[in-house]
């Protein structure tokens, strides 16, 4: 698998624009139809993949969480469906239009004062050195134009023994359930995408970003260069989506190893 943003993917086709103003007019574009594209060509396992992604990091009652990347934040929301759930959720995305679709679903579901959702580059966060519990990533890194610069933001704002969960698009592997998985994804899905979203080019982007980013391997590499331990990738629906998890050290592990 190829590069992050601006780099060929490998196979000839030319790289993807990942300028911050492209991505968050694509997803602005969209943004009022995302939700419903989202639950509709996942047949709606979206939803247990990011709960998947909250239990596995269970931030503890009163933790602060980040939520990079939050679109309509359903991810910020699913971290406060927990039975002790976070003191605050800070969501941060650079699409204002898939911000106000989130704050109406915060708003609705009464988590105003728990949930706050601004805009932000997740290259550089708005938020103070080692302020968070845990921080989350939903199918936003792929999209972001440096992801190991990205990675080194979120442990910046980490506190040490901080636990992340990054979920993330990959290709499965077993040839056949990958064909028909790639026949769907690069056939199927865009033009479900285009004619639900009426946005030509978001759909198409979808399976071309998944094929250039980098694969679990790599990104799981990415995530130790950037100073996390403790890494480890799950496949979720046969390796449609990986789990990225890592945790911060402290300083004494730090001094340790
Ligand atoms: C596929 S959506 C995911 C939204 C949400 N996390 C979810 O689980 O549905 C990707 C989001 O990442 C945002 N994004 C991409 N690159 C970003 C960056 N560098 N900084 C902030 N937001 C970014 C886009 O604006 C978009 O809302």
């Amino acid at each position: 698998m190829g590069g992050p943003a601006g780099r060929p993917s490998g196979d000839g086709a030319p790289p993807l624009d990942k300028t911050p103003g492209r991505i968050a007019g694509m997803f602005d574009a969209i943004a009022h139809r995302y939700d419903r594209l989202n639950h509709v060509l996942s047949a709606g396992l979206d939803r247990r993949w990011r709960r998947r992604a909250i239990a596995a990091i269970a931030p503890p009652a009163g933790a602060r969480v980040l939520d990079v990347c939050t679109g309509t934040a359903d991810l910020a929301i699913a971290a406060c469906r927990r039975d002790a759930p976070p003191r605050t959720v800070l969501g941060v995305d650079f699409a204002g239009a898939m911000l106000e679709i989130g704050r109406r679903k915060v708003q609705a579901r009464g988590l105003d004062r728990r949930v706050r959702l601004v805009r932000g580059d997740a290259c550089r966060l708005p938020c103070p050195p080692a302020s968070m519990d845990a921080v989350t990533i939903g199918f936003g890194i792929r999209n972001v134009v440096d992801p190991a610069q990205a990675v080194r933001e979120i442990a910046r704002v980490l506190k040490p023994g901080g636990r992340l969960a990054i979920l993330e698009f990959g290709e499965p592997r077993l040839p056949l359930i990958r064909a028909v998985y790639l026949w769907y994804f690069r056939r199927v899905l865009p033009r479900i995408g285009r004619w639900l979203s009426r946005h030509a080019e978001a759909y198409a982007y979808l399976p071309a970003s998944v094929h250039a980013f980098l694969g679990p391997d790599a990104l799981a590499a990415v995530l130790r260069g950037g100073g996390f331990g403790e890494v480890r990738v799950e496949r979720l629906a046969l390796g449609i989506v990986y789990l990225y998890l890592a945790r911060k050290p402290t300083e004494r592990e730090r001094a340790v190893y």
